[in-house]
């Protein structure tokens, strides 16, 4: 993808009223960029007969949502090429702040200096999305890629041939606390008897495979099990009579992208005032993590549809992406409110996932995008044209004048570092590659979604010290 050099360095928010002739056309190109990393992820669908899982029966219904956990898809493979050498630690976490906090732990971290430790509701006073990034290979990554059956073959990037396995050695340091280290056990234990479900996009899909990667080796295989019941894809850990779910709702709302196999490519519509659509199969879940962002962006307006997709004839309305994300934002508030016992049940919602399909953004003036790279970004404010900040300010505006108690997760920022971590060309492709795209790996390299084992097991860290010490 050619990219121009936008004209200046301060990047301004889309909602400026002028675009300039650059900054219109890198608007296009980042455009055109997520319409194919985000339909290349659907197509694949069409592509893929799904296989039964091992515990799995005839029910199974035709329409699958995601591949399986077909435990021996990936010990049938010969092993990846990805034994390299292990480099010396360049980057480590300066202990000199003489006093650290423990954000939940009640225990003392074994260091020389003195730690503060916060107990349960003392978080308040560190912002564990501020931070920054620590290599820590004694400590990363969390699980392996080829012990993970779940993963999907979008996301396995050292079996599609990644050279690299730097992307797998970060954690996030939070600004003047630490990160309560992610325990399997106890996680397991919070959600005995409990349905947990992330609804939304492909993205909220992969921070679900994550959990779901961070706790299946503690269950032994007769006992789980993955199914995919059209939008519906249920991993159940019988022990422990708790399951964790995925729902495909890419905008919430219901919307003519809801086919769970096939989303129309163009034209995107979504319904006002349907949240019920999608929500009753919310109802009585005890942890609910919500997303949805990318597929509100594409160009400056939305459709919205009043009224019903069966009427013969549509009353449609244009409507700024912003206005019609705040929309969606209150139904799904109103939605909690209505459906969700706060003293029995948890709501989080994640912020955007950023992009990086231009590396001039980061400075580099190859029209390049994140191929190739292998570290994260290091300026602190660093902050990509794709995820907008008018729609950042419309999560904040809403979620400030709500009663309802929603765990918001920040984690755009933290994300913007890794243009390391997306999956770039190391996936199963839903089409044979051209001639011309395989001389040119930086056009079809997948900027939108990220690797397993990875950034978006952070995700889930930071959802588990939000969850067992709010
Ligand atoms: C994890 O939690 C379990 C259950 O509370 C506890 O027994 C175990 O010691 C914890 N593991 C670590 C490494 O802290
Ligand atoms: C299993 O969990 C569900 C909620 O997900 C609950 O309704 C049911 O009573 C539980 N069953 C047992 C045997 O604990
Ligand atoms: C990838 O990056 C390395 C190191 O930055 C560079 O030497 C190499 O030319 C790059 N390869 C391509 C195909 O861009
Ligand atoms: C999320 O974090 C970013 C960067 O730290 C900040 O600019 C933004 O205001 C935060 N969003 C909300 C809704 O608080």
């Amino acid at each position: 993808m050619k990219v121009p050099i936008s004209s200046s360095s301060n990047r301004k928010s889309s909602s400026t009223s002028r675009l300039s002739p650059y900054l219109l056309f890198g608007l296009l190109a980042f455009i055109v960029f997520v319409v194919v990393t985000i339909y290349g992820e659907d197509f694949r669908c069409l592509f893929f007969t799904q296989q039964p899982t091992a515990t799995s029966n005839k029910l199974q219904p035709p329409l699958q949502l995601q591949l399986p956990a077909d435990p021996v898809h990936h010990h049938n493979k010969p092993p990846p090429h990805h034994d390299l050498p292990s480099v010396p630690i360049t980057k480590t976490e300066k202990d000199d702040d003489m006093r650290h906090k423990v954000v939940g732990e009640t225990r003392t971290r074994k260091t020389d200096h003195q730690d503060e430790v916060v107990g349960v509701g003392g978080s308040a006073g560190c912002d564990v999305f501020s931070g920054k990034w620590v290599r820590d290979e004694s400590n990363r990554p969390l699980y392996e890629e080829s012990e993970c059956p779940y993963i999907q073959p979008q996301l396995t990037c050292q079996e599609h041939g990644r050279p690299d396995k730097e992307y797998q050695l970060w954690r996030w340091h939070p600004h003047g606390c630490s990160l309560p280290s992610f325990n399997a056990t106890l996680m397991l234990e919070k959600l005995r008897g409990k349905r947990m479900m992330f609804v939304g996009d492909s993205l909220n899909r992969g921070q679900y495979v994550s959990m779901v990667c961070l706790l299946h080796r503690l269950i032994p295989d007769h006992a789980k099990s993955m199914q995919t019941f059209e939008s519906l894809t249920v991993f159940r850990a019988e022990e422990y009579n708790a399951t964790i779910e995925f729902y495909w709702a890419p905008f919430l709302l219901e919307s003519n992208s809801d086919n769970a196999v096939i989303h129309r490519v163009t034209d995107r519509i979504v319904r006002k005032g349907s949240i019920n659509k999608h929500g009753r199969h919310w109802e009585g879940v005890d942890i609910l993590v919500f997303n949805t962002y990318l597929w509100w962006i594409t160009g400056s307006k939305m459709k919205i549809l009043r009224g019903s997709f069966d009427d013969e004839r549509k009353d449609i309305i244009e409507m700024e992406t912003e206005d019609a994300y705040r929309m969606a934002m209150k139904s799904m508030l109103k939605w909690v409110e209505k459906n969700v016992d706060p003293k029995k049940s948890r709501v989080f919602f994640t912020s955007m996932s950023p992009s990086h399909g231009r590396s001039v953004d980061w400075g580099d003036d190859r029209n390049g995008n994140c191929y190739n790279q292998t570290t994260p970004i290091e300026d602190p404010s660093y902050w990509g044209v794709g995820s907008r900040k008018s729609i950042m300010r419309v999560i904040g505006d809403v979620f400030s004048k709500s009663k309802v108690p929603i765990t918001f997760l920040n984690i755009t920022q933290l994300s913007e570092y890794r243009k390391d971590a997306h999956t770039s060309i190391y996936k199963k492709q839903w089409s044979p590659l051209t001639p011309e795209q395989l001389a040119n790996p930086v056009s079809y390299a997948d900027c939108t979604h990220w690797c397993l084992p990875g950034l978006q097991d952070t995700w889930n860290e930071l959802l588990y010290a939000k969850l067992l010490y709010p």
